[in-house]
């Protein structure tokens, strides 16, 4: 076997494990009314059939009384026997697969408390601003809401233990537990407060009223965060001390992970950001105690986990997205079929739904969170289905179409499958985004259709050829201002450019501070290009970035050095730059070798509005970027809705 540390059966305290795989904890929403629901649960064992060893559930609330927060996640509550039936539901559902599953129980929110509960002030260790609302504090816990948080805690263990749970996992990271360990956001006086051995009586006493309720034996792993990722948080070498003074408590792993959410791209990173961003840290904590680690955080390359455990950095692979996108890695690393895997391309869609309350979806796997729908099954009515364009859309769609057994042909216009996902893949930060491109080429090419290249679709083609079906996903084609000297050799598109840039001198000015703009900028500077100027009409830049992924990006962009200029308007090139005006109609010019745009993106529509009329086909749909320039998980979600609906 290829990975013979990562599949070696192991154990966590008497917890038996196929594998020393971990599926981290990743809320997706899937509840209803704080109820785990056929969507969660199928979810859920898809990844147990999958292969992984051990699945920590998502967020799980002890209580709603003391602390009803976060109250827009809809995380499921364990406070009583009669929610048992649904956690049964899913213990039993992944038991069957044979993985094992600890619950992520949180002793409570505190200063992350979200939309508020009239009457009901959110609470923490003491008072302190809530993160989303700043001006509004947390009113200190008293020593009897304590009390009453430690015995919900321990009863909601006993709770699990009798749902069936394998393993309970003290979730102390970011929520309320994290906020009573940390000395920034914990004043107290009292016995909970003060020094670490105080601000960690809260965990112990969370613990003890576990042991209580579960018994000794059962097994215990205890989350934390390895430092906060921000000036004034804790740092590592305290939260080395916290693993040392557990590890008399009979803990029987920790996981480790750096990040709050207050520096949310540590916990979960970015595209733009390392691999493997907590396993040194957490390397430090293993090398203290004698407790096993489970480590996540942006590790997808198989080769890079073996080596880690071989090395003995970690003692668990933990991951979370990598799972949303193939719930089947463990079982195709296993078995040599690692070219299947599907990677994650580190987007940030699925936790950013999840933060603004909706159900958690995933740019390039269209078939997460609908796993409940049951398998892919053939239409008892194929169709000749013609699909125009393959870019993203076309070639998802085309994917779905051939599983279900459509007679279908692919026309791409250009000589390569990929639309812009060829430009995307591009710099060396998005190798998510070029294994994404390489697997669905593969997995296009590997399925019942005919695909032919160099081959534009046309409205004299579709009634030549008289499919029942079109799918028009010819995509978008950049839109550039008609202003003076546009035509001019200095003047250089990005789209373009992301895969010809040999021939740029230095001195750049890219116009549009857009996702395009702003990545084409980071590739330029990472092929050693220097002063480059990103220009904008908006007030700020990157606006079209979504909030997850906005903040890292600008943070790399100020440590690439890359220049800003706002609220100005591109009114002119020339020989030697621009002149660009700003909204009272001031003029200024700035110079530079190449004038880059990337000024957005326009609908690709025109075949689609030539036959949308005409009875040439039964049924004509249009999908992607030809619908309006936007990303990969509208054109992918489209492509699949439509695939699925023929
Ligand atoms: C540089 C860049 C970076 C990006 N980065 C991201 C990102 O990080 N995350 C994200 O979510 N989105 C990103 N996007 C947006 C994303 O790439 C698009 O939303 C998505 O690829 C659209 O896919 P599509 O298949 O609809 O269109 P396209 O990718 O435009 O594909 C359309 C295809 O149709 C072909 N075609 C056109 N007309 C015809 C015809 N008549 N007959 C046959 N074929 C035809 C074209 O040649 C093309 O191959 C980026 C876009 C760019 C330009
Ligand atoms: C959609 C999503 C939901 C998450 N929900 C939780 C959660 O409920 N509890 C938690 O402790 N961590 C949560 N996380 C963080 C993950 O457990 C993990 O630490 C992080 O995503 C980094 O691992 P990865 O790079 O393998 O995704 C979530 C992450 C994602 C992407
Ligand atoms: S939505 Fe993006 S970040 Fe989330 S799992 Fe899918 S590809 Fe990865």
């Amino acid at each position: 076997m290829k990975y013979p540390k990562l599949f070696e059966p192991t154990r966590i305290g008497a917890l038996e494990l196929r594998n020393r795989i971990v599926l981290s904890p990743a809320h997706t929403n899937f509840t209803v009314d704080n109820k785990y629901t056929d969507r969660y649960i199928e979810y859920y064992k898809e990844r147990a059939k999958g292969g992984v060893g051990l699945i920590i559930s998502a967020h799980v609330m002890p209580e709603v009384d003391v602390d009803p927060y976060p109250t827009t996640f809809g995380y499921p509550t364990l406070d009583s026997a009669a929610e048992i039936k649904y956690f049964t539901e899913l213990v039993e559902g992944v038991h069957q697969y044979g993985a094992k599953i600890a619950i992520e129980l949180s002793p409570g929110t505190g200063r992350l408390a979200d939309e508020l509960i009239e009457g009901k002030p959110p609470l923490g260790p003491s008072e302190i601003p809530l993160l989303l609302m700043p001006t509004m504090k947390t009113q200190e816990l008293t020593k009897e809401e304590i009390r009453q948080l430690i015995n919900s805690y321990g009863k909601s263990a006993g709770l699990a233990k009798r749902a069936g749970f394998d393993a309970i996992y003290i979730h102390f990271l970011a929520y309320l537990g994290d906020q009573f360990l940390s000395a920034c956001w914990n004043h107290r006086r009292d016995e909970y407060g003060g020094s670490l051995e105080n601000r960690m009586k809260f965990l112990r006493d969370c613990i003890d009223s576990v042991r209580e309720n579960v018994g000794e034996g059962f097994p215990l792993i205890v989350g934390l965060a390895l430092d906060h990722g921000f000036p004034g948080g804790r740092e590592l070498e305290e939260t080395i001390k916290i693993a040392k003074l557990l590890e008399p408590l009979n803990i029987d792993a920790l996981h480790l992970r750096r990040g709050s959410y207050d520096a949310m791209t540590l916990l979960i990173p970015t595209a733009y950001m390392e691999d493997g961003v907590s396993v040194d840290h957490a390397h430090q904590v293993k090398k203290a105690v004698n407790i096993p680690v489970i480590v996540d955080g942006k590790l997808s390359d198989i080769g890079h986990c073996e080596a880690l455990l071989c090395e003995g950095k970690t003692d668990f692979i933990g991951m979370a997205r990598p799972f949303i996108t193939d719930p089947h890695w463990p079982n195709k690393a296993r078995t040599g079929n690692e070219k299947e895997i599907l990677h994650c391309i580190r987007c940030m869609e699925c936790i950013d739904r999840v933060f603004f309350a909706k159900y958690s979806a995933c740019s390039v796997n269209p078939e997460y969170g609908r796993e409940y729908k049951g398998p892919i099954t053939k239409s008892k009515n194929p169709q000749k289905v013609l699909v125009a364009g393959g870019g993203a859309a076309g070639m998802t769609a085309a994917r779905f179409l051939a599983k279900r057994g459509h007679d279908v042909t692919l026309m791409e216009k250009s000589g390569q499958l990929g639309g812009h996902l060829l430009e995307a893949a591009v710099p060396s930060y998005k190798k998510g985004t070029k294994q994404y491109l390489q697997w669905l080429v593969r997995q296009v090419m590997n399925l019942p259709m005919e695909i032919k290249l160099n081959t534009p679709v046309t409205a004299d083609l579709v009634a030549h050829m008289q499919p029942n079906v079109l799918i028009v996903s010819t995509g978008s084609t950049p839109f550039v201002p008609q202003v003076a000297g546009i035509e001019g050799k200095n003047v250089r598109l990005a789209t373009e450019l992301l895969v010809n840039y040999r021939d740029l001198e230095d001195n750049i000015v890219i116009v549009g501070a857009g996702l395009v703009g702003c990545e084409t900028a980071l590739f330029l500077r990472e092929k050693g290009k220097k002063n480059i100027t990103l220009i904008d009409m908006l007030p700020v830049i990157a606006q079209d970035v979504i909030f997850m992924e906005r903040g890292s990006l600008l943070a790399e962009l100020e440590r690439k050095e890359i220049k800003q200029k706002t609220g100005l308007q591109l009114k002119e090139v020339t020989s030697t730059g621009i002149v660009v005006k700003d909204e009272n109609g001031k003029e200024e010019s700035i110079k530079a070798n190449t004038i880059v745009m990337a000024t957005g993106l326009q609908a690709n529509d025109s075949l689609f509005n030539d036959l949308k009329d005409k009875v040439t086909v039964d049924e004509i749909y249009k999908i992607g970027d030809c619908v309006a320039p936007r990303k990969f998980i509208d054109a992918v979600h489209e492509a699949y809705t439509v695939a699925m609906s023929i």
